[in-house]
């Protein structure tokens, strides 16, 4: 990665206080914008609050570790204070702009007690800050607890899933914070599940709020290493981090001194779509430590995948008399994948392991695949074969394979694995300190055999692609998956995720379904289907809740740089919308959020890191909508062929998904059109400078 320092403008002042226990201090974002006060009150507690934008978003927050038995969440003295500033330059190897900026104001506070001294570290950037503990000292140490709350000093509308130690895969629901409740929690979250949730009422992050002012901010966390993932707690005093044990209860993680934190982050911004367009998460990160980036590749693919969901094939071999990943199968995807322009095919139920989900061998693939004729089709072909490396929670087992198992695919040429996670990790929860290393883990040993990383059921991300860019995209949210054999996602799940998931990192939700209706798979007999009365009543088993033009959208509005063209190769025969999937771009040199309401609606407009053309997606919940877009964002003095793919007047989710239009248009910068979006629906744009 080209990593470099523009300007670096360093103003290091430290003041050394005498031991006062109620100093004060206050950062401010370089903008002014945001303040953050810090002090240790008379109790010797701990505590900050935030201003932003002339209104109060959190109050009287503790601050505090717990370590080797010693409270550092009160009885501590303010030992020193040092005040920096840092501004420069980075530019990702992928993402959504060609550079980032870094400007931030830094303030460290050292607090001890009983010979031990934890320094606070304070990031104050224009879109929001980040602070994280830093225990001194030496040898081995035992963190019992964390004290962090975010006390909320509003009562803010929340955009939230259950908080849970095992799974994110939930149903968001939209509350007042002061409307929480266990029911609610458990009506986001499949039954089962409420045995992994830490409390009563809370949230796993990132949660999104919009407070009664008008701004907006989301919690979450950066470079989460070495430690567990936390959840938040709402209880009636404070909204207080929580994590799950690391083995025996009182300890979350073990660790060696010097140790620091993951950032706690809260990311503010006066619109919705501010949230999307931060980069602080990737700013609190550490730069890339990778030097061969060479096999880290951005890039659409298709797949062995939907087959299985919507039951056509199987996953695995035994018993089956449709095993999905047989070789002739594969080459099929490879040829499909070559003649459209994808860049990779994904291979799922290749390895033995998936009758019964147990002792996947991950070098042993099943008899009727391939693994050498098909690595050298792909190579003819120019696609590249992505792995898939499912555990089913077994990752002890996973564990022993590892380096055997990269190894297989970097004799095979295969530069990108998809890992799953499903189900209960034995002896672990997903999110403890021993799973969030074994994820981090993964990435860094498939970085040494030049395979890319997609992770599902995975650890939240947390901006750690920066620094191990291999890390490509993960799952972490109910993705499209659902659609195929559950009730599937809610109306306006699509426009929440911008805003929740999405902003912890990449996301691999797989877009692109065209039969949204499943009448090839699961609703076969809704095309024998006569009238329109008799359609309202079918009762679809299952089914994809948006139409065709929002599904092309989400390749624009929900950000990775691997997106998925879910759907079977026969569902896009002939399709002329297809071509959208087949321009849009993975890698973006510039983003800008046109217009947005959580929950409600997205539009955002990329532009192409490898050319000047730009791209617009725009999806809407259940309300149709009209959007209009102005074109400021083009280049002066230039044309563009514009194609827009839009819902067709009489498109809906429900009974007519799939009616759409193309149009093309000459568009300049200045121009602006007008689009109608179908209840459920959206639009895509590709604009080609001419
Ligand atoms: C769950 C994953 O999210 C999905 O994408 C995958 O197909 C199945 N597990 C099987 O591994
Ligand atoms: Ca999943």
């Amino acid at each position: 990665m080209k990593q470099y320092f523009i300007n670096i403008l360093m103003v290091s002042l430290v003041l050394l206080t005498s031991c006062k226990d109620d100093s004060k201090n206050t950062i401010h974002s370089p903008d002014q914008n945001i303040q953050v006060n810090v002090e240790v009150n008379k109790a010797g507690q701990p505590i900050y609050s935030v201003i932003f934008n002339g209104e109060k978003l959190i109050t009287n927050a503790a601050l505090g570790l717990k370590i080797n038995g010693i409270d550092l969440s009160s009885g501590v003295q303010m030992k020193k204070v040092s005040i920096s500033t840092v501004k420069d330059k980075w530019e990702p190897v992928w993402g959504q702009y060609a550079e980032i900026n870094n400007y931030y104001n830094q303030g460290i506070i050292s607090l001890e007690k009983d010979n031990l001294q934890i320094d606070v570290t304070f990031r104050v950037y224009n879109d929001g800050l980040g602070f994280r503990y830093t225990i001194q000292g030496e040898g081995e140490a035992i963190v019992n607890s964390e004290a962090t709350q975010f006390n909320m000093a509003s009562d803010n509308k929340t955009w939230w899933i259950a908080p849970c130690w095992e799974n994110d895969e939930y149903i968001y629901q939209t509350t007042l914070l002061s409307e929480i409740t266990e029911e609610l929690r458990n009506q986001s979250a499949p039954e089962g599940h409420a045995q992994y949730f830490p409390c009563a009422t809370g949230f796993n992050t990132p949660v999104t709020m919009k407070t009664p002012a008008g701004n907006y901010l989301s919690i979450h966390e950066a470079a989460l290493v070495n430690y567990p993932g936390s959840s938040l707690c709402l209880n009636p005093e404070n909204l207080e981090i929580n994590m799950a044990a690391a083995g025996k209860p009182g300890e979350i993680a073990k660790v060696n001194l010097p140790f620091s934190t993951p950032w706690r982050t809260i990311t503010v911004g006066k619109k919705a779509g501010d949230l999307i367009e931060s980069s602080l998460i990737l700013n609190l990160n550490e730069p890339n430590k990778l030097e061969d980036v060479s096999f880290i590749k951005p890039m659409k693919y298709v797949g062995i995948w939907w087959e299985m969901h919507v039951k056509k094939s199987t996953w695995e071999l035994e018993g089956s008399k449709n095993h999905g990943a047989n070789t002739a199968n594969v080459k099929r995807y490879i040829d499909f994948a070559a003649e459209n322009g994808f860049g990779g095919v994904l291979v799922e139920g290749w390895n033995k392991g998936w009758n019964g989900w147990v002792n996947f061998d991950y070098t042993q693939p099943y008899a009727d695949f391939d693994m050498d004729e098909l690595s050298a089709y792909a190579q003819s072909k120019g696609i590249e074969i992505i792995g898939h490396h499912e555990t089913g929670g077994q990752v002890e087992n996973y564990e022993r394979q590892l380096e055997d198992a990269y190894q297989y695919y970097q004799d095979h040429g295969v530069h990108a694995v998809k890992t799953g996670y499903v189900g209960k990790i034995e002896n672990h929860y997903h999110y403890d300190q021993w799973m969030v290393n074994h994820y981090n883990h993964t990435v860094k040993l498939a970085a040494q055999h030049q395979i890319a990383v997609n992770t599902h059921e995975p650890i939240k991300p947390s901006g750690l692609s920066r620094t191990y860019p291999n890390l490509l995209s993960g799952e972490g949210m109910r993705g499209q998956e659902f659609n195929a054999w559950s009730d599937g996602t809610t109306l306006n799940h699509h426009t929440i995720l911008p805003f929740t998931r999405n902003l912890a990192g990449p996301m691999d939700y797989t877009p692109g379904i065209f039969d949204l209706q499943l009448v090839n798979s699961v609703n076969k007999d809704y095309k024998k289907l006569k009238t329109d009365e008799e359609r309202k009543n079918y009762p679809f088993k299952h089914r994809v809740k948006s139409t065709l033009a929002h599904q092309l959208g989400l390749y624009v509005v929900f950000y990775s740089p691997i997106q998925m063209a879910a759907d079977l190769p026969e569902n896009y025969a002939g399709i002329d919308a297809l071509q959208f999937i087949k321009d849009v771009p993975v890698d973006w040199s510039d983003t800008k959020v046109l217009d947005a309401e959580i929950g409600e609606f997205c539009t955002i407009a990329r532009k192409d890191k490898q050319s000047d053309n730009w791209f617009v997606g725009g999806i809407t919940n259940q309300d149709a909508r009209e959007e209009t877009i102005s074109f400021d964002f083009l280049d002066d003095d230039a044309s563009y062929e514009c194609t827009l793919y839009s819902d067709d007047a009489k498109a809906d989710w429900d009974l007519n998904p799939t009616l759409y239009n193309i149009t093309k248009k000459e568009i300049k910068k200045g121009d602006s059109i007008q689009i109608k979006l179908a209840p459920g629906g959206g639009f895509a744009i590709s604009l080609i400078k001419k």
